[in-house]
């Protein structure tokens, strides 16, 4: 599928892929608590004075169980029609070369996913949820390093 797949057929992969899940998330889902707005780690603070904002921390960073949960739900969501396979890159970009426009910090890339990104990215915390979209920021940040970059990442640690 690619990023002219009409909206309907869209929906009706999402509503389906929703059903799918219920054995993967937790019945906590059914009410996705609301994200306050990120304090963006990896933005320049002009003159060192950093805006207040909410950190939000991943509750399963570097398991591995909930990683490997994260690439079966990548393929389920669809996630792989645009980003290609294990993260590669196709119409949306490469999520594992760590060169990110939006920030590669953990709440960043949950930002990314559960409000979705102006270029064509569609927002899945509504479909997903808050455990859904963890689940997939664990699986995206345990992605092997790609050490051959030809040019430095631009993510910060
Ligand atoms: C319809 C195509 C499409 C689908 C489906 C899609 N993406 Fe994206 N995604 C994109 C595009 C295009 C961008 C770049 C958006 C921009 O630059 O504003 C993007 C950006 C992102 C980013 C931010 C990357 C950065 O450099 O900061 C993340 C993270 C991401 N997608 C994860 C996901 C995950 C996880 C899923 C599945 C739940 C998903 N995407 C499904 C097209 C898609």
């Amino acid at each position: 599928m690619n990023a002219r797949t009409p909206v309907g057929l869209l929906l009706a992969v999402l509503a389906l892929s929703a059903c799918q899940q219920r054995a993967l998330l937790p019945a906590s889902n059914a009410a996705p608590l609301l994200p306050p707005a990120v304090a963006y780690e990896a933005h320049e603070a002009a003159g060192g004075r950093v805006p207040p904002g909410g950190t939000l921390r991943n509750p399963h960073q570097g398991d591995p169980a909930v990683a490997a949960n994260g690439a079966l739900l990548f393929t389920t969501m669809n996630c792989d029609g645009c980003h290609g396979p294990d993260a590669s890159g196709s119409v949306g970009p490469n999520l594992a070369v760590r060169r990110w426009r939006y920030g590669g910090a953990d709440a960043e890339v949950y930002m990314s996913i559960f409000y979705g990104r102006p270029k064509g990215m569609p927002a899945f915390g509504g479909a997903l949820g808050e455990e859904g979209v963890w689940t997939l920021v664990t699986y995206i940040r345990s992605l092997p390093k790609v050490d051959n970059l030809a040019t430095e990442s631009w993510e910060k640690p």
